[in-house]
């Protein structure tokens, strides 16, 4: 990604001549953020946790969770509206079933450890993915899942992008458990008796788990995250390749490892890395880029922007403020407008600002300024959308600053 500054004697410039205009836009907004009531209607770049998750499936194993159509929040952001966000979370020793989707997925490992395997027409690919692995699922490809840690829990945050239809995906699991039908059992008796050259009662035996129950074997899973022995993890571990290794492959499959390369920019308050679709396969046709960020408590990271890229940042670990900055139509004129059509539209300038903490989802769309105050330690992890090519300006001198002591 090329990366440029505006001088800043022509920021003072430019700054100087929006002053005037650009006080009463913000004095008027903080009167407006004092009601708590409207905060979140008037921040629509804001997803808590807590709030903007929808369940997918849930068990004492883990979860799966869906975020909110970011189309529906705000149509400032209508071009987001073929990207969905997925929460996968999963106890120590667990499997989540294998499975594919109609979507191309971008995954990365936010906190904990896992063995993915990816299954292709030319055979497996098993990898082991830690904390700032990313690692691209193209649309179709069945994989499985697991947590083969004794103590952490997995974290994986999945940038979907659905193939069928723009705002929803579906996932097809291959065995039949409580919570949903394998999608072989989708087919007629006669056509799964002449494709598997087998008896009925054998095909549902084998594939399906039906009839156990009676012969007194174990009955079928539960759902779709399921508990592994140790011995079963030990033989899927010998299998695994580290996607640790330094090597740069040019593979489609290989994990990317966003920890292991020299950070793009770096001071005593933070550190940024970042992986851009220019020098890697695995997110050109995606068009994406992806970022991870440490800072220091106290430290500010500056005002900047991106020139097209609209940044998911999801808050991995710490707390921090946000300001984003905004134009909105400015309503008084608004409302004049139907009487007198002859006069210019008037925009005024917008702050939205949160308090993230962990798990919290903020979306930057591109050209709007935003500034990052760490309250905490903290990291994040960033998808940027449109990203080819993407410039990014710093609005000051240095990229992290510190305003504590
Ligand atoms: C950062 O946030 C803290 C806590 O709210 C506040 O005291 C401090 O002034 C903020 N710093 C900047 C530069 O905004």
């Amino acid at each position: 990604m090329m990366r440029a500054r505006v001088p800043l004697l022509l920021l003072l410039g430019i700054l100087f001549l929006a002053s005037v205009s650009v006080s009463f836009g913000i004095v008027h907004h903080e009167h407006q953020e004092s009601q708590q009531e409207s905060r979140e209607q008037n921040n629509p770049f804001y997803f808590s946790s807590d709030r903007w998750f929808h369940t997918l499936f849930k068990n004492q194993y883990g979860h799966l969770r869906v975020l909110q159509r970011f189309d529906q929040r705000t149509k400032q952001i209508q071009n987001l509206e073929n990207y969905r966000v997925v929460e996968f979370k999963s106890k120590p020793n667990t499997l989540l079933l294998p499975h594919h989707a109609d979507a191309d997925f971008l995954l990365v490992v936010l906190n904990g450890r896992a063995i993915l395997t990816l299954v292709n027409p030319d055979g497996r690919d098993s990898f082991i993915l830690e904390q700032g692995h990313v690692q691209r699922i193209p649309a179709g490809t069945t994989f499985f899942l697991v947590n083969p840690n004794d103590n952490d829990n997995l974290r994986i945050i999945k940038l979907a992008i659905p193939v069928n239809n723009p705002h929803k995906f579906q996932d097809f699991f291959l065995s039949s458990t409580e919570a949903q039908q394998s999608y072989l059992q989708g087919f007629s008796k006669n056509v799964l008796e002449a494709s598997f050259d087998s008896e009925f009662k054998e095909i549902n035996r084998v594939l399906f788990g039906e009839g156990q129950q009676q012969q007194g074997e174990e009955s079928q899973e539960e759902g779709v995250i399921v508990e592994l022995k140790r011995e079963q993890i030990r033989e899927l571990l010998k299998h695994a390749k580290s996607g640790s290794r330094k090597a740069l492959s040019s593979s489609q499959n290989e994990p990317l490892n966003l920890r292991n390369r020299k950070p793009i920019y770096s001071n005593k308050f933070g550190r940024w890395y970042e992986i851009t679709p220019e020098k890697n396969p695995q997110l050109q046709d995606l068009d994406v880029f992806i970022s991870s960020v440490d800072m220091k408590e106290g430290g500010l990271l500056v005002p900047h922007y991106n020139s097209k890229a609209m940044v998911m940042l999801v808050m991995n670990r710490g707390e921090a403020n946000i300001e984003l900055v905004g134009q909105n139509q400015n309503q008084q004129q608004q409302k004049q407008h139907q009487q007198e059509d002859e006069e210019e539209e008037s925009w005024e300038v917008q702050r939205y600002s949160a308090e993230l903490s962990e798990d919290d989802l903020f979306i930057i769309p591109a050209t709007y300024p935003v500034a990052i105050n760490a309250t905490s330690n903290l990291n994040f992890f960033a998808f940027g959308i449109n990203a080819e090519n993407n410039q990014r300006y710093f609005l000051a001198a240095n990229f992290m600053v510190g305003w504590s002591g």
